[in-house]
């Protein structure tokens, strides 16, 4: 099966109905997207497919034929980090990092949606996605500060 992440080509192998998450680490070892639960319930293994956040762990690979697939490492452009990137470099907003793949890539389809958005806004975007770090407050006005640098333009 042909498969594009992160604006690349790929041929996979399908046989045995593998999630995506198996395919992206196993096969084209794009390994920053993580397992965790592997029950679509901690947002570890999210990725884009055509720009929404979903859980590779439990999405069949062939659900991503012919649509476009963003990983962890698809965000960075020429050398430059995404600024949801920066933003929660920048606060230092992460401990161990396990959560961070996951949380970025909701937060940059949350950001795209709309770029000015209330703290409120932010939990409910971010909801389904856990910390076991608790890094919540920090991720939360890491990006409530991002927001505010949109909104000011
Ligand atoms: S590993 Fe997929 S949601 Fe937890
Ligand atoms: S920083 Fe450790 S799980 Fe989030």
């Amino acid at each position: 099966m042909r498969i594009n992440v992160n604006d690349k080509d790929y041929t996979v192998v399908v046989d045995g109905n593998p999630s995506l998450l198996e395919v992206l680490r196993e096969q084209l070892d794009l390994t920053g997207t993580k397992y965790g639960c592997g029950e679509a319930a901690c947002g570890a293994c999210k990725v884009l497919i055509n720009g929404t956040p979903t859980p590779a762990c439990i999405t069949p690979a062939t659900v991503a034929q012919s649509k476009k697939v963003v990983t962890i490492e698809g965000l960075e452009k020429e050398g430059k980090l995404h600024p949801v990137q920066e933003v929660l470099m920048e606060e230092d907003v992460f401990q161990c990092s396990y959560c961070a793949p996951g949380m970025i890539i909701t937060a940059v389809a949350l950001m795209e949606k709309q770029e000015a958005l209330s703290d409120s806004e932010i939990v409910e975007g971010m909801n389904g996605n856990i910390c076991r770090c608790c890094t919540y407050p920090q991720i939360v006005s890491a990006l409530s500060k991002l927001t505010q640098k949109a909104k000011a333009g």
